[in-house]
Order: C-alpha cells, then sequence, then structure tokens
C-alpha cells in the first residue's frame, strides 16, 4: 500500500515575477482554490495519507494554509456559513502534512532527496506542486499510477503526449508500449532537442517510486542547467530495475507558466455552476471587440 506522498514546492517561480516575489506558485489560484490543494487533493483521493513538502523560502503561505484558522472558524460560525466552514476544515482534515525545507535550490533531483529520512523504506508517489492533472478517469492520476506501481512491480512515471517542439521543456521517455497505456522504459533524457529527442511522451509531474530512487540521487552529479536532476537518476535506476511509463487518463494543466495559467482558470471557470453562463456570455462579446 502506498500511503506516502512527496510534494516539492521550493522553486522560485521566476516565470511569474513578480507575483512570485513574495508568494509561492504553488498558491497560484484556479478560480478560488490554490494549485498545491488541488494536487493534495488527488494525493488524498489517491490514498495518500501522509505528505511531505519540501518547501524553501517566501512559502509560509503554504504552510498557513494547511493549518487550522481558528478565528476564521469560529467567524464563519457565528455569520452561520456552514458551507465554507466545511471547506475550510477541509483543507487541514485532510492528511498529516509535514515540511522540511531544502537549503538550497539545487534543483528537482535535490529537493527530492530532502525526502528520504521521512519516506522511510516504503514506495511513495512525487507530485509536482505547480502541475494540475485532471483525471477523464474515475481514478486521480497519481492513483493510476499506484495501480501500475502494483501490478508491474516498478517505479513510474506519468507520460502526456506533447507536440515535438515542446519536448525541450520536459523529461522524455524512451520505451516500448506493453499496452493499456503502459511502456517498459529503456532510458530517460531531460529536455531534449527535439532534433534528437526519443519520442514525444513528457514527464507530466507524477511519479510512484520505490525507495531506492534514493540510493541513485545521492550518486547524480549536476546536470542540465546546472541542477541535480530527478531525470539523470531515473536514468541510472532504469539501468537495473524494471521502470515504467504511464500515459494516463486525463489532461496536465501545467500552472508554472503564465499562458497554461490562464487557460487553466478559464477551464476551471467554465466547470463551476456559477460562473460557466455568465463567463461564455462575457467571453463572446469580449470577441466581437477584437
Ligand atoms: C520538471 C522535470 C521535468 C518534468 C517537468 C514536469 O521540470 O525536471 O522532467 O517534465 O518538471 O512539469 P521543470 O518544469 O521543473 O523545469
Amino acid at each position: 500500500m502506498i500511503r506516502k506522498a512527496v510534494i516539492p514546492a521550493a522553486g522560485f517561480g521566476t516565470r511569474f515575477l513578480p507575483l512570485t516575489k513574495a508568494q509561492p506558485k504553488e498558491m497560484l489560484p484556479i478560480v478560488d482554490t490554490p494549485t498545491i490543494q488541488m494536487v493534495v487533493e488527488e494525493a488524498v483521493d489517491s490514498g495518500i495519507t501522509d505528505i511531505l513538502m519540501v518547501i524553501g523560502k517566501s512559502k509560509r503561505a503554504i504552510e498557513e494554509h494547511f493549518d487550522r484558522n481558528f478565528e476564521l472558524e469560529q467567524e464563519l460560525e457565528q455569520k452561520g456559513k456552514e458551507d465554507l466552514l466545511r471547506q475550510i476544515r477541509h483543507i487541514s482534515g485532510m492528511a498529516n502534512i509535514h515540511f522540511v525545507w531544502q537549503k538550497e535550490l539545487n534543483g528537482l533531483g535535490d529537493a527530492v532527496s530532502y525526502a528520504r529520512s521521512h519516506v522511510g523504506n516504503e514506495p511513495f508517489a512525487l507530485l509536482l506542486g505547480d502541475t494540475i492533472l485532471e483525471s477523464y478517469s474515475d481514478e486521480p492520476v497519481t492513483r493510476q499510477l499506484i495501480n501500475v506501481f502494483n501490478q508491474h512491480g516498478g517505479s513510474v512515471v506519468a507520460l502526456e503526449e506533447v507536440p515535438q517542439e515542446k519536448v525541450s521543456r520536459y523529461g522524455i521517455m524512451d520505451g516500448e508500449d506493453v499496452g493499456d497505456g503502459v511502456y517498459r522504459v529503456r532510458d530517460f533524457v531531460e529536455k531534449p532537442d527535439p532534433a534528437v529527442a526519443p519520442s514525444n511522451l513528457a514527464f507530466a509531474g507524477r511519479y510512484v517510486f520505490s525507495p531506492d530512487i534514493f540510493d541513485f540521487l545521492i550518486q547524480t552529479g549536476r546536470g542540465k542547467n546546472n541542477e541535480i536532476q530527478l531525470t539523470d537518476a531515473m536514468r541510472t535506476m532504469a539501468q537495473s530495475r524494471p521502470m515504467f511509463g504511464c500515459r494516463f487518463s486525463g489532461k496536465r494543466h501545467d500552472v508554472g507558466n503564465k499562458f497554461d495559467f490562464v487557460k487553466t482558470n478559464i477551464h476551471y471557470a467554465l466547470k463551476h455552476p456559477e460562473m460557466k453562463d455568465p463567463l461564455i456570455s462575457y467571453l463572446k462579446e469580449l470577441v466581437k471587440t477584437l
């Protein structure tokens, strides 16, 4: 059973400056909900009960968001705002949430290695804090990965097909299709030049690892962008362990870049019962003025 998850949320969010000067990009709202809350909900709905967040400077808002706020609860109670009260309590009661501070920003691989003592000798899920994965099936994407892990007995990465010109933004897998959206991995490469990319199957911000990933992370030196790359550790791991890719049923919303952030907000606003119709009318009117 996989009950632990790690959520790295320590990056500077330079693509979102000046907004991220004093607040974390993981708190960017999707209509009315911070991105990282949606990520935590995905983990919890996948059976995770224990979450470690790897955070850095200017991330206090994340801690406070998952803590209780008694004054606010009292205020909502007195005003009879039961629905909001329930929503607010739900956030702090969802899971056991722990924090560890990444001392220097040395890349995703380095951030994940901070989870070693917390995770111990258990398999765990890794969910990137700036990516929302909307599932098209009954099961959240992390759960889909856990199923592949249980069935095939090896670490798993979520894959999404991307246009060839975008492969240089992501980790890319080279592997063999073994059916049902599952690939047996031959190799990985971090942000390749489109001309030499082995495929257009890109990592989508969700992973399930056996704990020996930490042994490979220790051996990993600096790679692309002079950072310790998780992909490099996965690459070494794939040489001696069976590893799998899972083309999940769903869609990635990469909230870490501005255009996708705006698109994601429109996408979820259109699913919001009170906002859908007024937003459609507004957008129609707006387009007429262009
Ligand atoms: C990281 C990973 C990359 C992955 C991406 C997914 O890159 O290094 O392999 O495809 O997340 O969102 P970053 O977006 O942090 O540059």
